[in-house]
Parts: C-alpha cells; structure tokens; sequence
C-alpha cells in the first residue's frame, strides 16, 4: 500500500506530484505529503488525511520547482498524523524520502543510529531509512546513488522509495524491492510512479523497474540502473497501453458505479481474441503454450486474496466440474506460512488484480522454489506477480479505481472459466456438445448483464430500506456460495455493515439464531442448481420473519412470492451464474453506502493494493 510519486523535468513538479497522488490514492489515504527543491531549499509539506487536504495546507505555502516527490500513505507503522505522514526528512535535514513498503529490521537499526546520535521524531520504519542514508552518506563520503545502495544492502524488508537531496537540484534516486515502481521516461524529464497512472498523460514510454534495482534519474542524462549488488542494467523501455479515460470517472459520480456500468464492456474485453464466437472455441495462449502442464497436474492449488480468493472458489467448482482435476483454494497469507506440501506435478494459479498483493507474491515464489508450475491471472500489465509466473493470462478490464473490487471480479471468473473449459475439452473430461453449449452461452454474458444493470434505479430505490440495518447475511449454494460472499464482502467493505455469506444450507447449523424480522437475508435462488433446496432454506428463513432480498431467474414465481424484494437475472448456464448473479450485489452494496454517506471509493481503514503482510 501507499502510493509514491516523483518528478524531475522542465515542468514545475507540484501539479504534477498533486494530480499523481490524486491517481494513487486508492492505494491508501490515511496522510499525503510532498517534498520539492528549489533553489537551495528543501521544502517538505504533509498532513493527516487525504491529498485534498495536502492542496489546502500549502495554499499559501511556496511550492516551486522542477524535481519533488510525494507520497499518500496508508498507515503501518505510527498512527496517521502529521509527523508520521511522508515525505520523510534525515537529521540535517538534507535528504527527503517518500516509501512504500515495510523496513522489517527497522528496530535493530533504529538502535544502532540512536548510538551514533540521531535523534527521530516519528515512530515510522520509514525515518530509519533516510536517517541511515544520511549516516552512510557521511561516514563514507559518498554521494547519494552510493549512499542509498549501502543503505538498502543493511534493509530487510519490501520497500519503493525515492530520495532527493538539498542542493542538488538534478537527481533523484529511486530503488524497488517488493514494492512496484515505474519510471515514465519523457523528454528531458523523468516521472517515477507505483504505477503507470500518473505518468500517463505525459508519456507512454516506461520502465518497469527490478527486483532490488536502483535507478539514478538526473536531468540531462541517461537513465542509470544497476542492482544494489552493483550490476548495471540496461534500461527496457515498455510501451503504455493504459489511455487517459479509462482513469477517470466519465459522468459517473464513483469510480465503482462506473466499474459496475463497465462490466458488459471489459468481460467482452476479457473474452476478445480468447474465444471465437463462429466455432463457439476457447483458446488461450497462456494454456496452449504449457498445454502439458495443465494436462498432467495432479491437483490444482488456487492462491489468492479477498475478491480474489473468491474468484478462485468459483474457479475450483468449474475445473472440478469439467476438467475433472483436484482443486484447493488457499488464502495466500496462510498458504504461504503454513509449511504446505507442494508437488512438482502440481499446478498453481496465483489471482491478483493488481498483481502486487504481498501474501499472493509470497505463495507464488514459495511454490515455484519447490518446482510448481505458476500461472497467473492477473490484471495489471508487468506487475510483480504477473512476472514472476511461468504463463499466464490478463484479465485486460483496464485500471481498476474503485478500492472494492468489482470489474476484475468477473473477468477473474470469466478466464478461470474459459480455463477450466479448455483443459475439459483437451482433457477430454468434458464433452463436445457441452463444451460448445457454454462457451456459446459465455459469449452471450456481458448482453446479459446490460439487462442487469436496467435495474439500477430499482435496486438504489430499495436499498434505501436497509441502510438501518447492522447486520446482514448472504446465502448461495454450489457455484452461488462464492457469490455470497462476495456480496457480503462488497457491503462490508463500502458500507460498514456486518455481513456474512454463507453456503444456504449452513444456515440451520447456528446463524440460523440469528434470524429475525430485523435481519435482512439476501439469498441467490436462480433456477439453475438446486433451486427446491434453495427454496426450502427461504421458507426457514421467512418462517422466522427475515427479510428476504432474493437474486432470481426471470419468470420465477416461487421465490417471488417468499421475498420481500426480488431482482431478476437472465437465464443462463449454472457455471455462469455467478457472473450475473454478482452484479444486483455489487449495486446493492453501493447504493447502500451511498444512502449511508459513506466514501464509496475510498472505504475507511481500506486500500486497494496491498503491498504489506
Ligand atoms: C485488497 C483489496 C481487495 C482485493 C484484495 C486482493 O484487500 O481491497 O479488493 O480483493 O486486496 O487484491 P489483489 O490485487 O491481489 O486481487
């Protein structure tokens, strides 16, 4: 998490920091600040909140310039106040750092500095570091490019960061290890950047910067990198795919309802290319280049976070279902602690929309360190996960703004979809007639949802009804199980709710006592899967006066009449549902927080990538 951003050009660098920060907000909004040189001086300007917050604190502050960095911060170590908050300056007040990331060692060498003098005024693991540049700095004589790669072989930890340096004007040092960090090269001017958004409208040229590589941007000059074990690198400059609307909110007043509106749009995006609609067939590169792979697993284990996760469990009923292949869906956090057993025929898929999550990096290189083949499904293009997988396959739904993830939810499900159907054919575990009825139905989904999303103003206007509530629970079965937890995810997440998803039949085992007419119960009861199992759940729940919000198939008539409200999705396959399904709880959950006042794209305590443990 946190965000940081750096400029060093021809431009006066404060719009450019302020309008980049603004970009990675979604990475965490717990403090902003911003450091720029001018002239001699070494301005540094931060404060609790967000970067609407930084803009009014230096109304009448001088911020000229041509070189800053800035950070937006979502807070680890030391509460979010002002004097935690970043950019973070050394002893002499010469040096400035911004940093994402986390110094694990902080403590040790916080010790050792204090030995030699230095005093800190933070309780952040971040002032650590710019104070142990400073003292390699001094004690050798070097300049700063040395300073920072002798500083950062004594780091352990994850960390991208970015330091300048009063009176010299020309030069910022930028070094990543577990934390992303691009570097926009222009012309005459450098942007650095956790991602590509801020330095978009500038230039599509970019460097993805490496594992443990320090790069040197000083103006009139080449860009410098080498690793901190000093081997230089030669720069690889990337072409930006990423266009300037799709950053915005285009007339939608969240970046989440416009992540909603765009699914119809990205899942055709997803599917572009991957199946083709006149022979009704899969294909994907990812799969065909390691075809044996796939073939022979033994067992498939799924990693992943949040959303993630739950795209992953609707991943394992279809390859079960049609591939016919073990599956286990771990949580990445756990997975990667708990000592598991990792076979060299076993296949892994890591899921990550912004391919940077901390716990799913971790799993991803402990099971390739025990020989596993990694595919990737990931949605930011050069992320940390994307490279360090043996194939994989981009959701491609474009950047993703909104913290509660909506759009990259369903792509996940689509490609494992389409994954799960493409290993059945080639395994030929699925059959033909089967093989070619769904993926003709898939082509048909993001249609479907169109009409989903006609029942917005339907579903704003009953959500209004439950914003008293405090508690909620979500029910599915098979395939819906998945869904219900992420509705209950979303309304968590956005709208401070208690919610809960549960398998349906789980209910009569405890939560069950908790039902009463207080007790709002959303329940996915489409026609597909056991629909009279799912109806006798409804007659349990209605026989102790919940509120039943039911998801139904168009015409359905039972249900309808056991609900208090119902919203209607089209028919369709049983393993697609879930794509359809998802779609009235993603609306439920934002109109409930929008009648609650809430901060639809920027939850409380939440970011989006989370580049920590
Ligand atoms: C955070 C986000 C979630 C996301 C999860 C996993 O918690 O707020 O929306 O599902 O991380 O992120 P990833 O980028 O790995 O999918």
């Amino acid at each position: 998490m946190c965000g940081i951003v750096g400029y060093i050009g021809y431009r006066e660098a404060y719009p450019i920091l302020i309008k980049g920060l603004q970009r990675l907000e979604y990475r965490g909004y717990d403090s902003a600040g911003i450091a720029l040189l001018n002239d001699n001086k070494l301005n540094v300007y931060k404060t609790r909140g967000k970067v609407s917050d930084l803009i009014h604190s230096v109304e009448d502050k001088d911020i000229i310039g041509t070189i800053g960095i800035a950070h937006t911060r979502w807070a680890t170590h030391g509460e979010p106040n002002n004097v935690n908050a970043h950019p973070h300056c050394s002893q002499s007040e010469e040096l400035a750092i911004v940093h994402n990331g986390i110094i694990e060692n902080y403590a040790v060498l916080k010790q050792g500095l204090i030995e030699h003098g230095y005093t800190f005024s933070s309780e952040t693991d971040t002032e650590v570091l710019v104070q142990l540049i400073e003292y390699v700095k001094r004690k050798n004589h070097v300049d700063l490019p040395t300073a920072v790669q002798l500083a950062l072989n004594q780091i352990v930890g994850a960390y991208a960061i970015a330091v300048i340096e009063k009176g010299h004007p020309d030069i910022i040092v930028a070094a990543r290890k577990g934390s992303p960090l691009v570097i926009g090269v222009g012309d005459n001017e450098y942007f650095l950047a956790s991602d590509a958004t801020p330095i978009i409208e500038f230039t599509h040229k970019v460097v993805y910067v490496g594992e443990e590589e320090i790069v040197v941007l000083q103006r009139g000059n080449e860009l410098k990198i080498k690793t901190i074990g000093n081997v230089e690198k030669t720069p690889e400059i990337k072409e930006l795919e990423m266009t300037l609307s799709q950053l915005e909110k285009g007339g939608y007043p969240h970046f989440m309802l416009k992540e909603i509106f765009e699914q119809p749009q990205t899942l055709s995006d997803s599917m572009r290319g991957r199946i083709n609609l006149e022979e009704n067939n899969i294909s994907l590169s990812g799969f065909i280049d390691h075809k044996d792979k796939f073939l022979n697993a033994k067992r498939i284990i799924i990693t992943a976070c949040g959303t993630s996760w739950h795209a992953g469990l609707i991943g394992m009923y279809a390859i079960e279902e049609f591939a016919r292949i073990p599956v286990e869906v771990e949580y990445s956090s756990e997975f990667r602690y708990r000592k598991p057993v990792i076979n060299k025929d076993d296949l892994v898929i890591a899921i990550s929309q912004s391919g940077e999550t901390a716990d799913t990096l971790a799993a991803v290189q402990l099971a390739k360190s025990q020989g596993a083949f990694i595919f990737g499904i990931c949605n930011v293009v050069g992320s940390s996960i994307a490279r360090n997988t043996d194939s994989g396959c981009y959701t491609h739904v474009g950047p993703e703004i909104g913290v509660a993830s909506t759009k990259a939810f369903t792509a996940q499900v689509t490609v494992l979809i389409m994954l799960a159907l493409l290993i059945g054919k080639e395994k030929g575990t699925l059959e033909k007639e089967q093989y070619l009825k769904i993926v003709g139905e898939l082509a048909k989904i993001p249609e479907k949802i169109s009409q989903i999303l006609k029942q917005n103003d339907v579903i704003a206007e009953f959500s209004k009804t439950f914003t008293y509530a405090q508690n909620f629970i979500y029910l599915g079965r098979g395939y819906n199980y998945p869904v219900a937890l992420e509705g209950a995810l979303k309304l968590k997440e956005i709208s401070y709710i208690h919610a809960e998803g549960l398998p349906a039949a789980e209910m009569k085992h405890g939560p069950i006592a908790l039902i009463s007419q207080e007790m709002p119960v959303v329940v996915i009861a489409p026609s597909a899967g056991k629909y009279e199992k799912v109806v006798s759940n409804i007659q349990e729940i209605k026989a102790r006066k919940g509120r039943i919000i039911s998801i139904v198939t168009e015409g359905d008539v039972i249900v309808k009449n056991l609900s208090d409200y119902i919203i209607s999705i089209p028919e369709t396959e049983e393993c697609l549902v879930p794509l359809l399904a998802v779609i009235p709880l993603q609306l439920l959950a934002y109109h409930i927080a929008v009648v609650k006042g809430c901060d639809v794209d920027q939850p409380r305590n939440l970011a989006k990538s989370v580049t920590v443990e």
